[in-house]
């Protein structure tokens, strides 16, 4: 209590349950979460993924079957992620627009299993398919070309949206990539299957428990430096994030997710847009090693973070805890 406001006491209405819970700012519920999910090939196959405790990547059945479990949980979209097999990676990533790849294998039995029950969100980037596990095409120095890589990023976007996904995501980070999809999505027939534009995805090291889950890790040379951006811009990201919405973009994503708060933040302060954060494999795993090393309680740590990102004015959070995060949120 001050001497110049005495009446004013900001612990009032802290002061009892009821009271918290009607002046609490910032809501989650279910439909915040987006649940990223890792395909491999086989029938009642599960295999967890050994640097992200808790998540396995699943054969398409399982798939179908964590999809009823997001409509159940009110989960309103799962993100896809396919482990391809050795022999289908190749040096130009051609698996990826196969319409029989493993992606559109699992989109078109979620579709069936689910209808419209839940949004499909599919990753367009090619290094899930290509030897090298860069996320495009490398020119005879070893450069991951610009255009040539749109090219099949293109291809490989208007196969998702014929096989039924709902929203196309390039992560690939190369110039030019969200106007000539919806280019071609336009032309193909799919006016509306939405675009959530990787728009400020930075070149970061959390991202190491995915490369293993989907298998690029091993495969790949060097970094993504020359594509994906530098931790330390953030006007740049600003950039980024305008080109995305006027090339068509109908979302945008900051990627990785808490140590990005002030890009989401800027971002929805200049734009007014849907921001969407991915809280990355990293994030999650060392969520999972505090929570292992006893710091806090898991469920503690993991609400208080998504929580910040929606303050931070997200609409969505893509996040490997969506299942706990909607279990703990339907009490
Ligand atoms: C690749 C892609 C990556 C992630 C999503 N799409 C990794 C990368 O850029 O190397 C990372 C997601 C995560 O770490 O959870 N196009």
């Amino acid at each position: 209590m001050t001497a110049s406001y005495p009446n004013l006491r900001l612990r009032r209405t802290r002061a009892h349950g009821w009271s918290r819970a009607m002046f609490r700012e910032t809501v989650m519920t279910p439909a915040d979460l987006i649940w990223p999910l890792f395909i491999i090939e086989g029938q009642g196959e599960e295999q967890p993924v050994a640097s992200l405790p808790g998540v396995s990547r699943w054969s398409v059945d399982g798939i179908v079957a964590r999809a009823k479990e997001a409509v159940e949980l009110g989960i309103p979209c799962i993100a896809l992620f396919p482990n391809t097999p050795g022999e289908k990676r190749s040096e130009d990533g051609a698996e990826a627009y196969n319409p029989d790849n493993l992606m559109c294998r699992a989109i078109r039995a979620i579709r069936d299993a689910c209808g419209s029950d839940i949004g499909i969100l599919t990753d367009v980037a090619l290094d899930p398919y290509t030897s090298h596990g860069q996320d495009g095409l490398l020119d005879d120095s070893g450069y991951v070309t610009n255009d040539d890589t749109v090219a099949v990023l293109v291809d490989q976007a208007v196969t998702q949206a014929e096989a039924g996904a709902d929203i196309i995501a390039p992560s690939d980070m190369m110039d030019g990539r969200v106007h000539a999809i919806r280019r071609a999505l336009e032309m193909n027939g799919h006016p509306n299957v939405q675009i959530m534009a990787y728009a400020a995805k930075y070149a970061s090291a959390f991202y190491g428990p995915f490369r293993d889950a989907v298998g690029s890790g091993g495969l790949l040379k060097g970094d993504k430096k020359t594509y994906q951006m530098d931790p330390a811009n953030g006007d740049e990201a600003l950039r980024e994030i305008a080109l995305d919405i006027a090339e068509g973009a109908d979302s945008v994503m900051v990627k990785p997710g808490l140590a990005y708060l002030d890009i989401i933040w800027r971002a929805k302060e200049r734009f007014g847009v849907p921001v969407f954060a991915y809280q990355v494999s990293g994030e999650y795993a060392l969520i999972e090693a505090g929570a292992a090393a006893g710091v806090a309680a898991r469920e503690a740590l993991v609400m208080e973070k998504l929580t910040a990102f929606k303050r931070a004015g997200c609409s969505g959070v893509l996040t490997y805890h969506a299942p706990l995060a909607a279990r703990l949120l339907n009490g």
